[in-house]
């Protein structure tokens, strides 16, 4: 991710890159207007040869520009300033980032001067600072040409004072737990398991986030059949991570829970899954990432909330000890599931993961992320993750925080005429439904397990946390989905 400085008034000397800014109609900021005058006019040239529409995140681009002391000019589209809000102009960094990442530039100078200071030019370096997050661990042959140059973002004009440094502050908070999670969500499941995801949390302890294991034999203990019945086919032993924070500073306040499905590897079990596409289930821990990743941000801000974050963390596996199609197994609550099909598998993780939970630590509120059904990918795609929940205004709470940062959100139903659908013949429930609303009946079985008063939402992430194409703030791969939102959602709801 590159670094980001801010700076009151262009530097002397030829720089690296140089960004100017304009509207739609080529409307030139003050800055845009200098470089024309200076360059004879060769920014308007360009912007016109490139018929640049001023569009938020267009980009016009001189190279060698004459009579300018830059290398490279890149004009940048702001949209309407009108229109000009938080989520452009992250957009709007995020397209400089994106073009300039392997442009042999390593610093990249942008001018905002007159039209995206204060919060707002922390948004944009926010933007760049997303977009420009990669994952290279693996790739040793890279060619020079391929390898990522840019190294920093200087902002000018932006200006100085609490609105940019303690936003800027905050947004890096947040950006650390978006990579956090994205580096979760992107290392193979021969490198993140259940003990070294935990093991990589415990850098969280520095940050003053409090964190608890359970071990098999304590899950055992504490009656977790349905997790652990998941396990039993994998060499490598199942673990439940809690990451507490309490900014409140009293006792007295119950926490905002978060619970996330830490499926490090899903083949289906003894249900196996097709070969196509199977090395995509080393991201069917994308919800636990993206917990994992708002406890560090939470955290990282020093968050006035009472905020936990719980992980259950195991791998699906087939083998001589996997649990059969047809086994009944116990949860902690004593319930006894029928297992029809061992590939729905992360609602057997979810409901011991999310019963111990409320038990510990009794939270008013209760959000899990969960890659749970390519059912919701059928329904929604990748624009929306589907939310199921008991509550309107906590319904509403989500959504608001989902669109107020593009982690978007849809609701979906649930009901009793849905929750039959997973009665068993032979135990108190099975867990699947008909093929029908697949999603629906998945967040029907999670519902189950739900305390009375709890308010309760669930989000099933499974389009969300992988991209196939780069988007505005993320290159393909891993997107962070959930890290933003959650963060969003307890600093607006949850914070003094
Ligand atoms: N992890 C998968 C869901 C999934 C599928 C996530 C594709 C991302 C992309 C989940 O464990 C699963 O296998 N669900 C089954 C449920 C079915 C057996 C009722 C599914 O969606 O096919
Ligand atoms: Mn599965
Ligand atoms: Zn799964």
């Amino acid at each position: 991710m590159i670094a980001i400085d801010y700076l009151k008034e262009a530097v002397a000397g030829t720089v690296d890159a140089l960004v100017v800014l304009a509207g739609p109609d080529t409307a030139l900021s003050a800055a845009a207007a200098l470089a024309d005058a200076a360059s004879a006019g060769a920014v308007t040239a360009a912007a016109a040869a490139a018929r640049f529409d001023g569009e938020a995140g267009s980009i016009a681009e001189l190279l060698a520009p004459a009579g300018l002391s830059c290398r490279r000019l890149l004009l940048v589209g702001t949209g309407p300033a009108a229109k000009l809000d938080a989520a452009v102009a992250e957009r709007i960094g995020g397209a400089i980032a994106a073009r300039l990442l392997t442009s042999g530039e390593t610093m990249v100078y942008v001018d905002v001067t007159g039209v995206c200071e204060g919060a707002l030019a922390a948004h944009l370096a926010h933007g760049a600072c997303l977009r420009s997050w990669r994952f290279d661990q693996y790739r040793t042959r890279l060619k020079d040409k391929q390898k990522p140059t840019l190294a920093k973002l200087a902002i000018i004009g932006g200006g100085a004072g609490p609105a940019v440094t303690e936003t800027h502050a905050r947004l890096a908070a947040i950006a650390g737990g978006v990579a956090r999670t994205r580096a979760l969500v992107t290392e193979p499941a021969n490198v993140i398991y259940p003990e070294s995801f935990v093991a990589s949390a415990a850098d969280l302890a520095a940050l003053g986030v409090e964190l608890t294991v359970l071990d098999d034999a304590q899950m055992r203990d504490l009656g977790m059949g349905a997790l652990l019945g998941v396990a039993q086919g994998s060499v490598r032993p199942a673990r439940i991570l809690a990451m507490r924070w309490n900014g409140s500073g009293r006792d007295d306040v119950k926490p905002v829970l978060l619970v996330g499905k830490g499926v490090t590897f899903d083949t289906g079990g003894i249900s196996l899954k097709p070969p196509g596409g199977m090395e995509d289930m080393k991201w069917d821990m994308g919800g636990a990432g993206a917990v994992t990743g708002a406890m560090h941000a939470i955290a990282a801000r020093k968050s006035t909330a009472h905020v936990v974050g719980v992980v259950g963390l195991v791998e699906n596996m087939p083998d001589g000890n996997a649990q059969r199609p047809g086994d009944v197994v116990t949860s902690m609550n004593g319930q006894t599931i029928e297992v029809i099909n061992t590939d729905a598998e992360g609602r057997l993780v979810l409901c011991d993961a999310m019963w111990w939970a409320q038990e510990t630590f009794e939270p008013e509120v209760m959000v899990d992320l969960a890659t749970l059904t390519g059912a919701i990918i059928v329904s929604l795609g990748h624009e929306y993750a589907g939310m199921f929940c008991n509550d309107d205004g906590l319904a509403a709470q989500l959504s608001a925080a989902g669109s107020a940062v593009g982690d978007k959100l849809w609701r979906m139903p649930i009901g009793d005429a849905y929750d039959k659908l997973i009665d068993s013949d032979i135990a108190d429930m099975k867990n699947v439904g008909p093929r029908e609303g697949g999603s629906i009946t998945a967040a029907q079985f999670i519902a189950r397990f739900v305390k009375p008063g709890v308010k309760w939402a669930h989000l099933d992430v499974a389009g969300m946390v992988w991209a196939s194409k780069p988007g505005a703030l993320w290159d393909k791969g891993a997107t962070g989905y959930g890290v933003r939102l959650l963060d969003r959602f307890v600093s607006d709801n949850f914070e003094s």
